[in-house]
């Protein structure tokens, strides 16, 4: 029995138009009689992925500039020292209503894994894990969700932040982070990084870093983590993101830490929403453009991959967790403007992310979990110009969400399809 028969999708990366057909929410061959399915669907010849992956946000901090005091200064330091008021006020079911807000768009935006850091500090202490869990719980039919435990504030610089990394992991952290660059000597930050690897081998669990995310070329951890991947045999294991001092540092020394990387293996996640906004922000003209070295790290072979990092938070006041958006924002920070250069911007949230991520079963193939985003476009580059609807999302053969925008032009001469913008939205339909 075919549950559901979705007609007429272009998969990505594939030649031509076909049929996919679910059964027990998974893809199974289609039996080329239409009136065997229990639902079908016509998908007008429309672009077809597995869905979007979303490698690096923080759903603990999503939406709070929404109830924060005035940064005065206006400079990150204070846009710090508020978030740290913030969080002593968290509960953990106002972190989960926050996160499943950011989460409901995702789904819409047609977001089917997750990875969110989340703050374990002893400012916080596990209250923003706890309410990511419960978001995480109420939200599972919909999308997953991988969970990194995050020191923000440092591991050795924040005492009891190793304890609570620990309780962090045994109470449904899934990822071990890190910010080696946020201690207080070089000696401390390759510390951090062995700290990290400790835990990650006693829960046989990836790591996922935020690495230099600062504009001084002095920085150093990318290379000790890179140092420490291959010491610890972790290659392929292990994520860096933001990592913008790469894109300070000379030539020479960049193109040895390149070399580094892609021996370790290590996945990049360039977040370039909140680093074009936060970086070079005290330079003279020419500023600097705040995203790591996205073009040589693809061509040294690095698998790169991008993330949305903050909604509406102290540090950037805008995102609406969409991937599309994020890759319209990464092809202009890197400067990817050649066809193949935009699909390769589209990889980077949809197969990039998803091996940044270690997932296995990503794609629509026979035998596969039947998760399919079917976007109104042809191909990746009218799917990022458009910020094309996701018609259709799919979770397992069951609809999860639906949008579809009507633009209406109205006056002489019109030939349609441009001003008035409605747009619909179902979720948990069951088609
Ligand atoms: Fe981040």
């Amino acid at each position: 029995m075919i549950d559901l028969l979705i007609k007429n999708v272009r998969p990505w990366s594939e030649a031509g138009p076909r049929d996919l057909a679910v059964s027990n929410g998974r893809f199974v061959e289609p039996t080329g009689r239409d009136g065997d399915a229990a639902a079908t669907i016509d998908a007008g010849g429309r672009l077809a992925i597995p869905g979007f992956v979303e490698p690096h946000i923080h759903l603990d901090k999503v939406l709070i500039n929404e109830d924060v005091r005035a940064n005065k200064t206006g400079t990150l330091t204070e846009a710090i020292e508020i978030i740290w008021e913030r969080k002593r006020t968290y509960t953990k079911g106002e972190v989960a209503a926050r996160a499943g807000r950011v989460i409901e768009l995702a789904v819409q935006s047609g977001v089917k894994h997750l990875r969110t850091h989340v703050d374990v500090d002893t400012i916080g202490g596990l209250t923003p894990l706890e309410g990511v869990v419960a978001a995480r719980d109420r939200y599972r039919d919909l999308l997953d969700i991988e969970i990194v435990a995050f020191p923000q504030e440092g591991i050795l610089k924040n005492a009891g932040a190793e304890s609570l990394m620990r309780k962090a992991m045994a109470a449904g952290a899934d990822v071990v982070g890190g910010m080696p660059f946020n201690e207080a000597s070089a000696v401390d930050s390759w510390r951090h990084i062995e700290i990290a690897f400790e835990l990650a081998r006693q829960h046989a669990a990836p790591i996922d870093m935020h690495v230099d995310e600062t504009d001084d070329p002095g920085a150093r951890t990318l290379e000790m983590l890179a140092e420490q991947t291959v010491r610890n045999g972790y290659q392929g294991r292990v994520s860096a993101g933001h990592t913008c001092a790469l894109a300070a540092y000379p030539e020479d020394h960049a193109a040895k830490v390149i070399a580094k990387v892609k021996a370790a293996g290590i996945h990049m996640i360039t977040l370039p929403a909140t680093n074009l906004m936060l970086q070079g922000r005290l330079d003279r003209e020419p500023k600097r453009r705040g995203i790591t070295r996205v073009k040589e790290l693809l061509a040294a072979g690095v698998n790169v991959a991008f993330g949305q990092d903050c909604v509406r938070d102290t540090f950037y006041p805008f995102g609406v967790a969409d991937s599309l958006e994020v890759a319209a924002i990464a092809a202009h920070a890197a400067q990817m403007s050649l066809p193949h250069e935009i699909d390769t911007v589209f990889e980077m949230c949809t197969t990039r992310a998803a091996r940044a991520c270690g997932l296995t079963d990503y794609g629509l193939e026979l035998g596969a979990r039947a998760d399919v985003v079917i976007v109104d476009a042809k191909t990746p580059v009218e799917a990022i110009l458009k910020r094309a609807d996701r018609r259709w999302v799919i979770r397992a053969g069951r609809v999860v969400a639906e949008n579809r925008t009507e633009r209406v032009l109205h006056g002489p001469g019109a030939s349609g399809d441009l001003s008035v913008e409605r747009k619909k939205t179902g979720k948990g339909g069951d088609r």
